[in-house]
């Protein structure tokens, strides 16, 4: 088979690197890709958004099988285009993938479908935005509309800072249309864990629970990032409680974007919150996490490439996956700075003491090569990832990878995977 992945992150480098381990497999090409991925796959230089673009390499190639990572291309409608031209792609339409690109149409499926999530009202005027906030309890938490690189999301703890947002949103557009709305939401305290699973909109395969840890300092202090480390299986997520996310989350979701004309097939990610009262839905994306994404491969034992084949063909219902019983942790190492603004073009170090290292795998996100070498190009720079027997010997091993390599600036949390291991002391 000859495999196209779209987008150029760490995510993108592990599904490459477990697609490259398929028999199935005879060549792969990712666009754009980044160094790391082009060790193994064959880098073209087309941007995930230009659809035009990707279809007609794709068309050209006799691509079998096109992934898509990156959610912009999703909402662009890059598989509705591939499947017009027959072409086989792994994600769901435009139509479904509005469940991550508009947070207002998330919750309002949610509460018209029974699915548990916070408590919530929408507007697209500031007025009676800023009115509803005087009869809030605080903190509340804000949310821009659509997409915003996880960075139109405030938790704030008095109106005057609510009322701040609602007018940077909505007033200053500083993130654009995707605050023409706002969500203004319930704020619920709990653990947050990640709930990915496959389906082909009838059978749904739930994959292993993993914890992203998405600010950037230890200990969740400082601004939320793209994540900076993901860590799998997820103790706080019993058998039980996989299961009751299962039956009352992941079911009736995909159940109701049926019902509304929207069927949905590819990945469904539910960013959860366990609260005192159970799991409930901080959100939905229509795509492979990052660096959820890297944690997970490392520990799935069975071939990838059937299961997305048997995805986009309604087979799923047919397909078995095997799980390796380690643990898995991925560090992100991101530039000084990130997610503010940061340098680049520093060089990176240590990547070759790396290579011999049992159970460790690096995975490049934010690197480009100059004059034969890699250097950093992106605030997250790479996704460092270890098995374990458990969490803790994962841990050691992340760690001890993480102190052969070195760039400018480099900095990393130190905490990843401790939440896992303090619940099991
Ligand atoms: P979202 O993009 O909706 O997942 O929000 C980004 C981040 O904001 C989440 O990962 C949580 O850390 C936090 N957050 C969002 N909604 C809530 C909420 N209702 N209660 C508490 N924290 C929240
Ligand atoms: N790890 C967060 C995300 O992929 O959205």
């Amino acid at each position: 088979m000859k495999i196209l992945i779209i987008g150029n992150g760490g995510r993108e480098h592990a599904l490459a690197w477990k697609i490259a381990q398929s028999p199935m497999v005879k060549k792969i090409f990712c666009a754009p890709g980044n160094p790391g991925i082009a060790e193994i796959a064959e880098c073209i230089d087309i941007e995930a958004e230009n659809i035009d673009g990707l279809y007609t390499f794709a068309m050209k190639q006799k691509i079998d099988l096109t992934i898509v990572g990156p959610e912009d291309a999703l909402l662009s409608g890059i598989v509705d285009r591939f499947m017009e031209g027959h072409l086989h792609i792994f994600g769901p339409s435009k139509r479904a993938a509005v469940i991550e690109g508009s947070k207002a149409f998330a919750k309002t499926l949610m509460r018209k479908h029974g699915i548990p999530t916070a408590d919530f009202k929408v507007f697209d005027d500031v007025k009676q935005a800023k009115r509803h906030i005087a009869t809030c309890e605080f903190p509340v938490v804000i949310k821009a509309d659509g997409l915003a690189r996880g960075k139109g999301v405030f938790i704030c703890k008095t109106p005057e800072e609510a009322t701040k947002h609602i007018d940077d949103i909505m007033k200053e557009k500083v993130f654009g249309h995707a605050g023409d709305r706002v969500v203004i939401e319930e704020f619920l305290p709990g653990e947050e864990v990640s709930i990915l699973a496959i389906t082909d909109g009838n059978t749904i395969l739930p994959l292993p629970s993993v914890q992203d840890h998405k600010a950037i300092c230890d200990g969740d202090k400082g601004p939320n990032t793209g994540g900076m480390g993901a860590y799998s299986p997820v103790p706080l997520i019993t058998d039980d409680m996989q299961l009751s996310i299962e039956e009352n989350i992941l079911v009736p979701v995909i159940h109701a974007m049926k019902r509304e004309n929207r069927p949905y097939k590819g990945v469904i990610y539910a960013g959860l919150i366990i609260t005192s009262a159970g799991p409930k839905v901080l959100e939905f994306n229509a795509r492979f996490g990052d660096p959820e994404t890297q944690a997970l491969l490392m520990r799935m034992k069975s071939d990838l490439v059937p299961l997305l084949v048997s995805t986009v063909k309604n087979t799923l219902e047919n397909t078995e996956v095997e799980w390796n019983d380690c643990a898995s942790i991925c560090v992100v190492m991101a530039s000084r700075g990130y997610p503010d603004k940061y340098e680049k073009g520093f060089p990176i170090s240590g990547l070759e003491t790396i290579r011999g290292m049992d159970n460790v795998q690096v995975f490049h996100a934010g690197t480009s090569k100059k004059d034969g070498r890699f250097i950093t190009s992106g605030g997250r720079v790479l996704g460092v990832t270890a098995l374990g027997k458990d969490v803790s010997e994962a841990q050691e091993t992340v760690y001890r990878a993480i102190q052969k390599i070195s760039f400018e600036g480099a900095h990393y949390r130190r905490d990843i995977g401790a939440k896992a291991i303090y619940r099991k002391a």
